[in-house]
């Protein structure tokens, strides 16, 4: 059964058989290179997973919420104008988080039942969070014929996240979410919102592997970078007032601040200057067709995020090690926001086979975890 079919026939046995129904999906994704960028209005390089969340929806008619997620086999519901952040139904809150910001938007929007499930690893770093905002937000457009387009979108499920949820994150999941093409990489400019797609160097793939420690995203750690990037900004002004934001310092601007602030926010501020020259790098690389210059840069990006950004773990980085230490891995890398969750590696094609036999296995050597194997473009 369709993906389509099956959250079609849920939704019917548990809301009953009728006319206006639609049905809505969004992708994971996994993030190539461009860690921890987008909120400092940097470049990211994500792309959509073969993964789902599919939200099947019918107007009620008056203001109520009826949810029902399928993985949970839970319900959950609330009234519009009512939408309150929940402590133990947590998926439902970026149902709510979703309606809410439609309705800070000037969006009219009415009362649906809603039937959710997907298969995007959740609390892996593959935006299941974003698939289901960005789902949703699908769902009620079509519903209540609103007149919204992709970019905005993306921006109603960052405002999700952001204002009812209390994750300061930025606009790379819901923006792949929303635009990313199957297949293809997205490059985005997270200043302006401009976009391209890139194809992945010939012959190489794509491959997401779960440590098997499930990303502890609390939203404080997360949080906690947001500030401290801005507090690099505060010092990178005293120095030259124009900059607005991380992505207008340079190496020399860095320079200059060396010593007047803590090393700590130096080195988060270098992880974020250095991470959008390596974007711009990796864009290249993709361009010229050079797989071992992408995977070069990939383990350049592991180690930054790991000794200056601090949001690796001993976990993700055995399993960059298990990869790097293979002869055919180009490059590896943590991926999404880090603490848990998935690696990315890029390999040759021909290596899947390679790849899939020897690099759990010698993570659990090395660690005593099962890693599970996603590959991103299944050939
Ligand atoms: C999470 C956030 C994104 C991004 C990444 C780190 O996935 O939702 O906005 O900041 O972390 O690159």
């Amino acid at each position: 059964m369709t993906g389509e079919a099956e959250i079609l026939s849920i939704f019917e046995h548990i809301y009953g058989v009728g006319e206006g129904v639609v049905v809505a999906s969004a992708p994971g994704r996994v993030n190539i290179i461009g860690e921890h960028t987008d909120y400092n209005e940097g470049y990211v390089l994500p792309t959509p997973l073969g993964h789902h969340t599919w939200v099947a929806a019918r107007s009620r008619g008056d203001s109520e919420f009826r949810l029902y997620a399928h993985d949970y086999r839970e319900r959950y519901s609330f009234t519009l104008g009512e939408q309150r952040f929940s402590d133990k139904t947590r998926w439902a809150n970026y149902v709510m988080g979703v309606v809410d910001a439609l309705r800070r938007r000037g969006y009219d929007i009415g009362g649906a039942d809603l039937a959710i499930k997907g298969d995007v690893p959740q609390s892996a770093g593959l935006s299941s969070s974003a698939a289901l905002e960005v789902a949703t937000a699908r769902a009620l457009k079509q519903l209540f014929k609103l007149d919204i387009d992709p970019v905005e979108l993306a921006y109603v499920g960052k405002s999700a996240e952001n204002d009812f949820i209390g994750l300061q994150s930025g606009i790379m999941d819901q923006f792949c979410a929303s635009l990313g093409k199957r297949g293809e990489a997205l490059f985005i400019d997270c200043r302006d919102n401009s976009y391209r797609n890139l194809k992945l160097p010939w012959w190489n793939t794509l491959v997401a592997v779960h440590t098997g420690i499930n990303r502890k995203l609390d939203s404080s750690a997360y949080n906690e970078r947001v500030a401290q990037c801005r507090e690099g900004v505060a010092a990178l002004r005293r120095v030259r007032p124009e900059i607005s934001s991380l992505r207008d310092a340079t190496a020399e601007d860095l320079e200059a601040i060396k010593g007047k602030v803590p090393d700590l926010i130096y080195r988060r501020c270098r992880h974020v200057v250095s991470e959008n020259a390596r974007v711009l790098s990796a864009v290249e690389a993709m361009e010229l067709n050079v797989g071992s210059k992408l995977g070069a840069l990939m383990y350049e990006s592991h180690v930054s995020l790991r000794d200056d950004y601090g949001v690796s773990c001993p976990e993700l980085d055995a399993l960059v090690k298990v990869a790097m230490d293979t002869d055919y891995v180009l490059g590896a890398r943590l991926t999404g926001a880090g603490f848990g969750g998935c690696t990315i590696n890029l390999l040759p094609i021909h290596n899947l086979r390679d790849f899939v036999e020897e690099v759990p296995a010698l993570y659990r050597e090395a660690t005593g975890l099962d890693a599970v194997v996603y590959p991103v473009q299944p050939q």
